[in-house]
This record gives C-alpha cells, structure tokens and sequence, in this order.
C-alpha cells in the first residue's frame, strides 16, 4: 500500500502519478489534498508519513511545487526517510543505499513523463541489503 500526499501545488503531477498507480493495480491511499485550491504541505506530508511510519503504509509519495517543503516535514518523523528525487538514478539509489521508504517530488520540477519513470524506479528497486547501507541507516536512527 503506497500513501500519498501532495499541496495544491504538487496536485497536478499527483493526478498523473495515480493514473500510473491505477494501470499497473497498485494500491494506494490518498491522504489528499485533492484540489488545487491553496493548502498547508505539512498537513499532508504529517498524515501520509505517518501512515509510512506505523506501518500502514508500506511507501509513500509526496508532491508540493518544489518537493522541498514536503520532504522536509516528512523527515521529522520517526522511521521516515524521505528522498527528494528528480531523476532516476537517484530514485534508484536512493533505495539501493538509503532504503528510503516515501520519494518526493516538485510538480514545478519534473513534467509527468520523468516523474512516471521516477516512481517507478522508486517502487521497483530494492534495498542492497550491505551491512555498510544497514549501518549508515542505523545511525540516522541513533
Ligand atoms: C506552494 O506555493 C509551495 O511553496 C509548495 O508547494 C512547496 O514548493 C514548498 O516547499
């Protein structure tokens, strides 16, 4: 189950991720906002994270304009690690090494055709597993 959030910014570019979502019968839950009327990104960010964070949710997407101010929040939760990410090397990485459970993104960043190819590396790639990443991830706990 992959939680999604997004500000009246990131609203446009979520539209696109979710017909993604929808083709492939992946499953998600929309923690909003659902419309382009002028929101708080924190809101929505603090509501799907959390949904990550207790294990409701196994991932998670966020979209504001910028990406910045979502993935921001989202990393003041516990558990979170939230990878800003506009290109799929990144995407890729960022779960191979940080094993980073919500990827966010700008809607004024990316157009929809990278951001599909982005979510899909994201969803699609695996931790490592090396002892070095586990490490790493530990001390970001600790
Ligand atoms: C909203 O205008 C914008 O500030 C927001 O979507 C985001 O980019 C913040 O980081």
């Amino acid at each position: 189950m992959i939680a999604l959030g997004c500000d009246h910014g990131g609203y446009p570019l979520m539209k696109e991720v979710i017909k993604y979502l929808e083709k492939e019968g992946i499953e998600y839950k929309n923690f909003g906002t659902f419309s382009e009327e002028s929101c708080d990104y924190p809101v929505y960010a603090k509501l799907a994270a959390n949904a990550v964070a207790s294990g409701e949710c196994d991932k998670g997407i966020l979209i504001c304009g910028t990406g910045i101010g979502i993935s921001i929040t989202a990393n003041k939760i516990k558990g979170i690690r939230c990878a800003l990410c506009h290109d799929c090397f990144s995407a890729k990485a960022t779960r191979q090494h940080n094993d980073a459970n919500m990827l966010a993104m700008g809607a004024r960043v990316v157009g929809p055709g990278l951001a599909v190819e982005i979510v899909k590396d994201f969803l699609n790639t695996e931790f490592s597993n090396e002892e070095r990443h586990i490490r790493r991830i530990k001390q970001i706990e600790d």
